[in-house]
């Protein structure tokens, strides 16, 4: 009898699709997918695919950045109700009212966002290219950051420059404590602090590099250390193994973990390859408006 895999790869080629899987998806997706990456590399490999199909393992948002980017393919979202905080903290009727009250502000929106609220947006950033986007923008001009404070104030750091900030966040990096890295610290004295601009600033302070998952599994690769505390997402460990199977890893807290990232399923992979639905479809007046902010955004380097 075929298993699950191989009837997941027949369906792929049949239906001439791509699996684009991001590295906080289960180790089992990771493994079937034809690219693991950051927000920001799914983001491109989605607007340059020639699929027919796009499979995303993944959370709502960026399953919509697919489609925004790529409206003449097909868009599924194996893990339908897979959702993001920070998703329901951008809510569309509120930034409307911030920039009716902010009317000379320039709106940079982080790629969690639904896509009626980057549709309102000067230009979309992700966690790789946050401060290269806000250095893009005319300094004479006030900007509002929707709606990751923490990754706003890492921004403003990184650019010397005071940002609107929204006041949203991912709960699983907020939660992070400077308590948990200096245990963490006490215990591996040896290893260096790898962490997501998603944490707070304070626990920011103790991190050795900070940065995208992309980014950190690029630092881990590089660099001549041999141990690292990773603060983020516990997916990143299965890429950060693979990549560098003679380092040691350690997760700063056991509480990294996003449930709405661990819905997919090889089942569910299947089915949505079987039977074309989930999808996910963008309406074209918000899709238009999107695209020009998620493009603006393509065009800085992630
Ligand atoms: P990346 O931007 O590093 O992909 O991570 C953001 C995130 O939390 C995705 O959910
Ligand atoms: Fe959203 Fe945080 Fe989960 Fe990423 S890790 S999907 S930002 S809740």
């Amino acid at each position: 009898m075929e298993d699950i895999i191989d009837e997941i790869m027949r369906l792929k080629k049949e239906r001439n699709a791509i699996i684009l899987a991001h590295v906080y998806q289960p180790e089992e997706i990771q493994e079937i997918a034809d690219f693991t990456g950051d927000s920001y590399g799914l983001s491109r490999q989605a607007a340059e695919t020639d699929a027919d199909v796009i499979v995303f393992a993944g959370v709502r948002f960026m399953a919509e950045t697919a489609n925004i980017l790529s409206p003449d393919k097909i868009t599924l979202l194996p893990a339908a109700d897979a959702g993001c905080q920070m998703f329901t903290d951008a809510i569309e009727g509120q930034v409307r009212q911030a920039k009716i009250d902010n009317p000379h502000a320039l709106i940079v929106s982080y790629v969690n966002t639904p896509a009626s609220v980057k549709a309102m947006s000067d230009i979309c950033c992700t966690s790789s290219n946050a401060a290269a986007v806000v250095d893009s923008l005319p300094k004479d001009k006030e900007v509002i950051f929707v709606p990751d404070r923490n990754l706003a104030s890492w921004a403003e750091e990184q650019c010397n420059r005071t940002l609107l900030k929204w006041q949203g966040g991912c709960p699983i990096h907020g939660m992070l404590t400077v308590t948990d890295i200096r245990m963490a610290k006490i215990k591996y004295p040896n290893a260096l602090v790898l962490m997501h601009p998603e944490c707070r600033a304070e626990v920011r302070e103790l991190a050795d590099y900070v940065g995208s998952t992309s980014g950190i599994i690029k630092y881990a690769e590089k660099s001549e250390a041999t141990e690292f505390i990773i603060a983020t997402e516990e997916g990143v460990l299965y890429e950060l193994s693979e990549r560098c199977p003679n380092k040691q890893f350690h997760l700063a807290s056991r509480r990294l973990l996003c449930t709405n990232m661990k819905k997919t399923t090889l089942e569910k992979v299947r089915d949505a390859l079987k039977t074309l639905e989930p999808r996910v479809i963008v309406p074209d007046e918000i899709r238009e408006r999107s695209a020009a902010a998620l493009e603006k955004m393509l065009a800085i380097k992630g």
